[in-house]
């Protein structure tokens, strides 16, 4: 748990200083087991890519939309820093959720899909019934997702329960409410499995269990749920 909470904080704090006025940018997080780790569910390849590629590129256009935008706001450009705001939410949405994403999947030896212990547990059961009806009921959301997007599983702080939400796009968890803490989510871009599964998103949707990490999103739970 330590090793991997260390790495979330990291990832979403890691910092360089540029320019004299200090601005913050973000670097590309080390995945906490190897590429190979997760097959056959996930396979190498797509995990290379996945990491090396896409969330870099989300990294890369996020700190460069960033530097835009202190320029803009430092010279007074109004319409610059407005017309930044899409490029800020869609790349910074990328870094934020993949690194979440790279957390939510364990290799099978190191306790992936085994299920959650504990008062997530609990919490699931009281929630969806089973943790096998959150499954379907994640998975069939997921399909059913138009284009590009991610599946939730977030505890809602306000109300202390937990909800399934999807989001378009790279929109984080946090457009759909600010109490909602993300305690799982699946990417189902199309760059998360085309590679292996095609265009048969269902059957990626139905592999991914095998390799989620429920420690980690019951860790998250406790902490937000005391
Ligand atoms: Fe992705």
């Amino acid at each position: 748990m330590a090793l991997r909470t260390l790495i979330n904080r990291k990832t979403l704090t890691t910092t360089a200083p540029l320019g004299f006025r200090g601005l913050q940018t973000f670097s590309l997080p080390d995945l906490p087991y190897d590429y190979g780790a997760l097959e056959p569910a996930i396979s190498s390849e797509i995990m290379q890519l996945h990491h090396q590629k896409h969330h870099q590129a989300y990294i890369t256009n996020y700190n460069k939309a960033l530097e835009q935008l202190d320029a803009a706001t430092t010279k007074g450009d109004a319409s610059t820093v407005v017309k930044l705001q899409s490029a800020i939410k869609f790349n910074g949405g990328g870094h934020v959720n993949h690194s979440i994403f790279w957390n939510n999947l364990a290799p099978v030896r190191e306790g992936g899909g085994e299920p959650p212990k504990g008062s997530l547990g609990w919490s699931i059961d009281n929630s969806f019934g089973s943790l096998e009806a959150l499954i379907q009921k994640m998975s069939t959301e997921g399909a059913a997702l138009q284009g590009s997007g991610w599946v939730w599983l977030a505890l809602d702080k306000e109300f202390k329960r937990l909800v399934v939400e999807t989001t378009a796009n790279q929109d984080p968890l946090v457009t759909k409410g600010p109490s909602l803490v993300p305690l799982l989510g699946i990417d189902v871009w199309e760059h998360a499995y085309y590679l292996q599964y095609k265009n048969v998103r269902p059957d990626y949707l139905k592999n991914i269990w095998k390799v989620i990490n429920w420690k980690y999103a019951s860790e998250v739970f406790e902490k937000e749920n005391p």
